[in-house]
């Protein structure tokens, strides 16, 4: 098979780029191992930017999004007795988004459905070849078990964490960076009418917790828990006699509504960065460049970043032979990278506690100044809400 752009995977960095290739007049096929009902099942993350609301709207992938997606002005930060409200529209003019990831993959999912998109779903051992030249291509095993290759002018690696595509850059040519974290998250869905208006985010000394949600029936929380916890030992009674903790059940008269849990996962949680983010005909986005913790929200609002950028850029080489915005690219997507790299450090080591009571103190020190300084708060309200794509 023979098309202008290979894209590896279909989660939201793959399938939003096929959508924007089309729009610009460019085919390509991508390639995925899971099948279609799996991915649009994956709950993941559940905030978009600004940025990311607006490009979705102007690309034809709004409609629901409009409809369902709930808009928030804010976030709360609490720690014990303590709830401040931060407002982003307040501070910067712009707002978030609650819409959860499942629901993005299913728009676009369905609209490169519509499009006659070529998907190959369910393949196996994809590898990326002859990157380095003008002709790269891709094989893999199909879903019936037979060896298929895919001839294109560009591969763009969009597979996520565990893809081959990064490893696919010489290693001479690459240089990456990472932070494990000694925590993970344990995320809950219930099926409860969220107990805030807006997504709560709390320090306690018994490890973060966050209320956010899905819908007006569908509540999201996550819980710090050790880094090699078994799900296993967190029944659900546990679960809410921690989040009521955690979250300040009785406090104020606030009260935190238990339901039915829908799923649990344990999430590790890590930085990672590769740069660069192309080497020759590879280009690559989304996670499969760059991981952060969930703590600022970021991952899936950076993994369309990216494409918002590769997209005119694979343009400009492919429709006028102008190489130059491919060779920006990754320097452009890695200025954001880093921010949110920072930002979503900064917000995690905010929020999870630790052993060392010099670092509760500091933490607890930052909490204050971000909810009384109007600097501080700012600051917080740029990042989380989102800098305008192209930043
Ligand atoms: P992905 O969504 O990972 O898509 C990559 C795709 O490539 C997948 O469909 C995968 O099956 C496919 N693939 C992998 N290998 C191959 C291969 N060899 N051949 C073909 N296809 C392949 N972010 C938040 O902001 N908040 C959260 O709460 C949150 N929770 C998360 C929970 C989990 C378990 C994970 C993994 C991520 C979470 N994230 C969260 C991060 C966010 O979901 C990601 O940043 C976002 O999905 C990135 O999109 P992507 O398209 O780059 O990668
Ligand atoms: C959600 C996930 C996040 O990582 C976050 O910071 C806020 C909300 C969510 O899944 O709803």
């Amino acid at each position: 098979m023979r098309t202008r752009v290979a894209i590896i995977g279909a989660g939201p960095a793959g399938l939003l780029l096929s959508h924007l290739l089309d729009a610009e007049g460019i085919e390509s096929v991508v390639l995925e191992t899971r099948t279609r009902e799996y991915v649009e099942a994956r709950i993941r993350a559940g905030i978009l930017e600004q940025s990311t609301v607006d490009l979705l709207t102007e690309v034809g992938l709004g409609a629901r999004l409009a409809a369902e997606g709930d808009r928030h002005r804010g976030i709360y930060l609490q720690w014990p007795h303590e709830r401040h409200h931060i407002d982003f529209v307040e501070l910067t003019g712009r707002a978030v988004t609650v819409y959860g990831q499942t629901e993005v993959q299913k728009d676009l999912g369905r609209a490169r459905e519509a499009a006659g998109q070529q998907i190959v779903y369910g393949v196996s051992e994809t590898a990326l070849h002859d990157v380095g030249t003008e002709r790269p291509f891709v094989t893999y095993t199909d879903n019936d078990g037979r060896p298929a290759r895919l001839d294109a002018e560009v591969v763009v690696g969009c597979d996520g964490s565990f893809g081959p595509s990064r490893a696919a850059v010489p290693e001479a040519a690459r240089q990456t960076w990472q932070r494990a974290y000694p925590y993970s998250w344990l995320g809950v869905l219930a099926e409860v009418a969220p107990s805030t208006d807006e997504l709560i985010y709390a320090w306690h000394p018994d490890g973060f917790a966050l209320h956010s949600m899905r819908s007006a029936s569908i509540s999201r929380f996550y819980l710090q828990v050790p880094a090699d916890t078994d799900i296993a030992a967190w029944s659900d009674q546990r679960i809410w006699d921690a989040l009521a903790a955690r979250l300040g059940h009785g406090q104020d008269g606030w009260r935190l509504n238990p339901g039915p849990l829908l799923e649990k996962s344990v999430l590790p949680m890590r930085s990672f960065v590769q740069q660069p983010m192309r080497s020759g005909r590879l280009f690559l986005a989304g996670d499969a460049a760059h991981i952060v913790p969930p703590t600022g929200a970021k991952g899936l609002n950076l993994a369309v970043a990216d494409v918002a950028l590769l997209a005119p850029a694979l343009a400009a080489l492919l429709l006028k032979g102008d190489p130059g915005p491919a060779e920006a690219y990754s320097a452009a997507a890695l200025r954001r990278v880093w921010r949110c790299t920072h930002f979503s450090w900064w917000m995690t080591t905010m929020l999870h506690t630790g052993e060392d009571p010099f670092d509760t103190q500091l933490q607890l020190s930052q909490l204050k100044w971000v909810t009384s300084s109007e600097a501080g708060a700012k600051g917080l309200a740029e990042n989380y809400a989102g800098l305008p794509i192209g930043f």
